[in-house]
């Protein structure tokens, strides 16, 4: 969270700001920022030369060295501007046939950072040892795959790395010719035929035949050695050092992905007439204040992965680069697109995903930066937040609130006042003076509470943390590399722990201990096992920096500057934080930490939301966009704040976002100081029932959420899932963004995001299996028929509607008791809704275990198949079977379900009345009840058949087969 800078620490003391708004002038655009400028203007000169332009940089076929063994080749690369200057590319095909293009400068002035990639990835990548190279006069190739479909082919001169499949050019490296990988050079080496002649910087140039450095770099040296921001000068000693690359895809139409800023999921163009869009989108992890509700700028996490789609193949790029980057996408054509990714300094290194479909992209992404594991199972309850619970009391008094009312929640959080002047683990004792009794009273009935660590740490003689690590010697430095970096913060004068040093992080990890340390460090004494954190401010958020970041010029471990690092570094405190949280226990547990900022691989380590969104309809909608476009890389355990952080939304708008955070995978409620309180239990009536009944509907559909977590955790596919991704071939869904399915269990929601809606129009795709074309109403069984072409449908949506369909063909497991919390339901019944398709079938899986211990990694769960199938003319024969690894039935957690039931099975959409419903193994006639309606046969909208067959008498961990005739 944040206020605004530290004018608005002044402000907060005196008035407060409902005045406030973006100041987008405290963040660079591009024409601000020097490597940008250089970027974008080399793409301009390669456009106004088009036809004559062409990449100098070339491999010299001489040094091509092919592994032997494996699918890997080394060799030089030259540039004719700089003959002088070397560079080396390294290619290598890993075992899922993702390539790997990585190039850097051998034997420079000084080198430059490579190790992206080796935060982001889980492990160094298999190379393939099966695909091989060949080496030709003009290129060096190899073709792969299950049916040779593949072939990636490095060109010699001018240097292009293509991606085809059958033949079809997938990605394109260098084919525009924007790759420049600027040289280390001195300060003096400034060639004189570089120097400005005539015209005013950034103005258009005059080319120069005999001046190829010129023609190619441009007349002027911009901003090379040092560069003023407002009141802020970077030194820049390393000189320029930045990388363009041109990365096109000749066949894909839409990109996705780059997270994270206020966009559309479909990223719009950059290059067009779109007024909003003339910058490129920016990665530069930044705490931007009001950010505003469409554009490209940057915001408080990003991620270099990009999806670039077509109805015939979806394949991305993950530009691993943790420096301040800039991407501009355009579109030749309807089904083409460029882009053009321009960083400030660091190795080329892409990864080249071919999928060809968006699960196989989503495969590949998680091989090299794992896949989002399994979390807590109460960290999918609904947490509430607020800046600030101010005492134990307070917190006790909201707990019971909540209970009182009848409405579930699972989280109660603290935000930065609990902290005696902001230094995080220190209580302030006169507002908290019995945290661990409070902690107490919230875990009674199985709550947990999260607690904000930030990773500034307030410069006192008096507060251990800081003291330690200024011992340990663990600190950001400043730009000379002595010292310690100063900075301000929430704590005032602060400093910055550097995690890149490895010795903070067994240091870090011992502060959570709740027992007492063997090394005598701080360790959290006043904290119970059940205080989950959360990560703020750590993009990292410095009030007096240039950007409301910190200086490019401070210096991490190993000497790299932050410029170098920028991307990761918030990414190193969730790391470390997430380690300690789930190994201060024995055994370890399950962390919850949230995080604000984040880059490629973040995943690993917990959740995070979209930041200090306002409370305002455009900020809801596009919270859904962003919460999607996060799913997209990685970042799937994802919400925006409901209600806004900023505001005071009206009850209309405060439901709706309550529907909003429903259908989230990370649901919380959270509000600024200066905001009204909005507990859901301070609604008055009807908004209040109404909220109530949202919550129980998150609670009831709970094993749905953690289902969907389950599968995304093993193969990488994101819970909420956008229509490109569940129907690659239907074009007409790769735009939209406002409605989305939630994992495979085939329920598709659009959330109302306007005020005064009545009704909801839904796009039911077209069906590519064209065998569920029917849709239906999840909470009226009212059936809509799809259409081969796609289809829209009217969905009835007044305020305490969502817009909720089931589609054909899937059976969904909830649990309809109302509890106080997640965890009081783990023994409670559950419904199995049976939607069938129009052949009569559905399907459809539920994964459970204890939910918060690894024990499931030893066999301790139970994980269902239900399948539904047409049995006579009528009927349908509905079974349960196991999905779980050979071996483990009867494991301990099984046994702990022995008595959990299944307690109704609901069928929509029979075609008649059955006859009788019985247990095939016992064979006794089941208590049902029949609702005659439409069948899903697709012949007809309307109200759906209803047959509800009262406890069938099976355990939800057993085979049983039910018959209905
Ligand atoms: C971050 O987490 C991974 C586990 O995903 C671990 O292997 C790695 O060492 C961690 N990084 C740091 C800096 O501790
Ligand atoms: C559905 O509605 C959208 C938005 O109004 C429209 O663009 C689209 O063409 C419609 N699709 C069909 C199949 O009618």
């Amino acid at each position: 969270m944040r206020l605004s800078s530290l004018s608005g620490v002044l402000l907060l003391l005196t008035c407060l700001p409902s005045a406030l708004a973006l100041k987008a002038g405290d963040f660079k655009t591009c024409a601000q920022s020097g490597f940008c400028r250089r970027g974008r203007a080399l793409a301009e000169r390669a456009n106004a030369n088009a036809g004559a332009w062409t990449s100098p940089y070339s491999v010299d076929p001489s040094t091509l060295v092919i592994a032997p063994h494996e699918a890997q080749f080394t060799a030089g690369v030259k540039s004719s501007l700089y003959p002088d200057i070397k560079f080396g590319l390294d290619v290598r095909v890993h075992k899922d046939g993702v390539v790997r293009v990585r190039m850097d400068e051998v034997g420079g002035l000084r080198k430059r950072y490579d190790e992206a990639a080796s935060w982001a990835l889980i492990q160094q990548p298999e190379i393939s040892s099966e695909i091989r190279w060949t080496a030709g006069k003009k290129d060096v190739r190899a073709v792969y795959g299950r049916k040779k479909e593949f072939e990636v082919v490095i060109t010699f001169e001018p240097l292009r790395v293509t991606l085809l499949r059958n033949g079809k050019e997938q990605v394109v490296l260098n084919g525009q010719g924007l790759l420049h990988m600027e040289h280390f050079r001195t300060k003096e080496e400034t060639p004189a035929t570089a120097q400005v002649e005539g015209g005013e910087e950034g103005e258009q140039v005059v080319i120069k035949a005999e001046n190829p450095r010129a023609w190619f770099e441009g007349e002027s040296e911009d901003a090379y050695w040092d560069e003023t921001f407002l009141s802020w000068t970077d030194s820049k000693p390393k000189g320029p050092e930045s990388l363009s690359l041109d990365i096109n895809f000749p066949n894909h139409g839409h990109v996705y992905g780059i997270p994270q800023r206020a966009t559309h999921l479909d990223l719009p163009t950059t290059t067009g007439e779109n007024p909003t869009f003339t910058d490129p989108y920016r990665l530069y992890n930044a705490d931007v204040f009001e950010y505003l509700a469409s554009s490209p700028m940057s915001l408080y996490g990003s991620i270099p992965l990009m999806h670039a789609h077509s109805p015939d193949s979806t394949v991305a790029i993950f530009n691993a680069i943790a420096s301040e980057t800039w991407i501009d996408v355009s579109h030749p054509t309807r089904s083409s697109t460029n882009t053009q990714w321009v960083s400030e300094s660091g190795i080329l290194d892409v990864f080249i995903l071919p999928g060809p479909t968006p699960s196989d992209v989503f495969a590949q992404y998680a091989t090299l930066t794992g896949a989002a594991p399994l979390p807590a199972h109460w960290a999918l309850g609904y947490h509430q937040c607020r800046w600030n619970y101010v005492s134990t009391d307070d917190v006790r008094s909201v707990q019971k609130r909540f209970d009182e009312e009848d409405i579930p929640v699972d989280v109660f959080w603290l935000d930065i006042e609990y902290a005696e002047e902001h230094k995080y683990f220190i209580w302030d004792r006169k507002n908290f003076p019995d945290p661990v009794d409070m902690m107490k009273d919230v875990e009674a009935v199985g709550r947990k509470m999260v607690v904000i660590v930030d990773p500034h740490l307030k410069r006192s003689s008096n507060y251990p943390v800081y003291q330690e690590a200024s011992e340990l010697n663990v600190l950001v430095k400043p730009k000379n590399g002595e010292g310690e970096y100063e900075g301000w913060c929430w704590s005032g004068s602060s400093s910055w722990v550097d995690f890149f040093n490895p010795n903070s992080w067994d240091w870090w990890k011992g502060l959570f201990k709740t027992t007492v340390r063997d090394d005598g460090k701080f360790s959290w004494l006043d904290s119970t096992e059940n205080v989950h954190v959360w990560n703020d401010m750590n993009e990292p958020s410095i009030f007096n920096g240039p950007e409301i970041t910190m200086p490019k010029d401070s210096i991490h471990y190993g000497g790299w500057e932050h410029r170098d690092v920028h991307n990761i570094n918030g990414m190193l405190f969730h790391n470390l934080t997430s380690q300690a949280v789930s190994t201060r226990s024995d055994p370890p547990k399950r962390p919850f930490v949230l995080t604000r900022s984040f880059y490629a691989g973040s995943q690993r380590f917990g959740a995070m939301w979209t930041g200090d969104n306002l409370g305002t309809w455009d900020h809801m909608a596009v919270g859904i966009y962003m919460v999607l476009a996060n799913g997209v890389a990685g970042m799937t355990f994802a919400g925006s704040d409901v209600g806004g952080f900023f505001g005071n939304p009206e009850p209309e708008m405060l439901v709706r976002w309550y529907q909003v955070g429903a259908f989230n995978p990370f649901f919380r409620a959270h509000a600024h100081l200066d905001t009204k309180r909005r507990e859901p239990f301070l609604l008055d009536e009807p908004y209040k029932s109404i909220v109530r009944d949202i919550l129980r509907l998150r609670y009831s559909m709970l094993p749905v959420w953690y289902t969907a977590f389950h599968e995304g955790s093993l193969t990488g596919v994101p819970v909420l899932r956008p229509h490109y991704v569940m129907f690659p071939q239907d074009e007409a869904g790769f735009s939209i963004d406002d409605q989305y399915f939630v994992g495979s269990s085939g329920l598709l929601v659009k959330p109302v995001v306007q005020k005064g809606v009545t009704e909801t129009s839904v796009y039911l795709p077209e069906d590519q299996v064209g065998i569920a074309l029917v849709y239906y109403n999840y909470f009226t069984n009212y059936i809509y028929t799809g259409s081969a072409k796609g289809k829209n449908v009217t969905v009835p949506s007044a305020l305490h509607q969502t817009p909720l369909l089931i589609r054909g063909g899937s059976i969904v497991s909830t649990r309809e008791r109302p509890r106080r919390s997640s965890p009081l339901m783990k023994y409670d019944p559950f419904t199995l809704r049976v939607a069938l398709d129009k052949s009569g079938n559905a399907k459809g899986d539920l994964y459970l275990d204890d939910g918060e211990t690894y024990d499931y990694q030893q066999g301790n769960y139970i994980w269902r198949e239900f399948v539904a199938g047409k049995n006579g003319k009528k009927g349908v024969k509905i079974s349960s079977k196991d999905l779980g690894i050979a071996g483990r039935a009867g494991n301990e957690f099984e046994m702990s379900m022995e008595s959990v039931r299944v307690e109704k099975i609901v069928v929509v959409g029979l075609g008649g009345k059955p006859t009788s419903v019985k247990l095939e193994a016992g064979g006794k006639e089941l208590e049902w009840t029949y609702e005659p309606g439409v069948a899903a046969d697709g012949k007809k909208e309307g109200e759906g058949s209803v047959l509800v067959i009262k406890d069938p008498g099976v355990g939800v961990g057993i085979d049983w087969v039910v018959v209905v005739s």
